[in-house]
């Protein structure tokens, strides 16, 4: 071991200013959405049941270990997608905002745990609580217009 950077790495943090400032949100909603949450989740959704196509039905659960790899990696985006949602300051300060975001987190958590094992049935499982994550918050917080045929619940 070189001791030189090691030390420098520690006068480094001592002189740190200590912060205990909770982390404030750095992108909007919009953007946490357009470039975390939903090209991860249509990444593992994309590892999941089937497609029907002319040439026949395609399976598209992952075949090999890095594909497994990026599932899972796929689903730890999307648990982090929720707890961004989470952070104070991001989004609406109500309970119920919270409560999806924590929604999506846990969707996330099963899609990593899916992943992992390697089992299909339980990826498809995540993916299908993942979307109703999605569109629980969805229903709520993007406002319809007043003569809009979907009814906001
Ligand atoms: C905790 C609430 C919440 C959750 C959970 C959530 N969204 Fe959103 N999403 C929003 C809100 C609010 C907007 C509207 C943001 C705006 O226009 O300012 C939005 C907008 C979007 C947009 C439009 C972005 C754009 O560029 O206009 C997409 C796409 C999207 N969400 C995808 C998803 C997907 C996919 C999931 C689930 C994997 C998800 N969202 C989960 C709250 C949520």
């Amino acid at each position: 071991m070189r001791p030189a950077p090691l030390l420098a790495a520690l006068v480094l943090a001592a002189a740190w200013p200590a912060t205990s400032q909770p982390m404030a949100p750095m992108l909007t909603v919009k953007e946490v959405m357009k470039h975390v949450v939903n090209p991860a989740a249509e990444t593992f959704w994309k590892g999941s049941g089937s497609v029907t196509t002319e040439d026949g039905v395609e399976e598209r659960a992952p075949t090999t270990d890095a594909a497994w790899d990026a599932l899972v990696n796929a689903a730890a985006v999307v648990l982090e997608g929720g707890v961004i949602l989470k952070t104070p300051g991001q989004g609406p300060a109500d309970p119920e905002w919270q409560r999806f975001s924590q929604q999506l987190a846990d969707a996330g958590a099963l899609g990593m745990a899916a992943a992992r094992a390697k089992d299909e049935d339980k990826v498809f499982e995540a993916g299908g609580e993942v979307y109703n994550a999605c569109y629980a918050c969805h229903a709520k917080y993007i406002p319809r217009p007043a003569n809009s045929l979907w009814k906001q619940p």
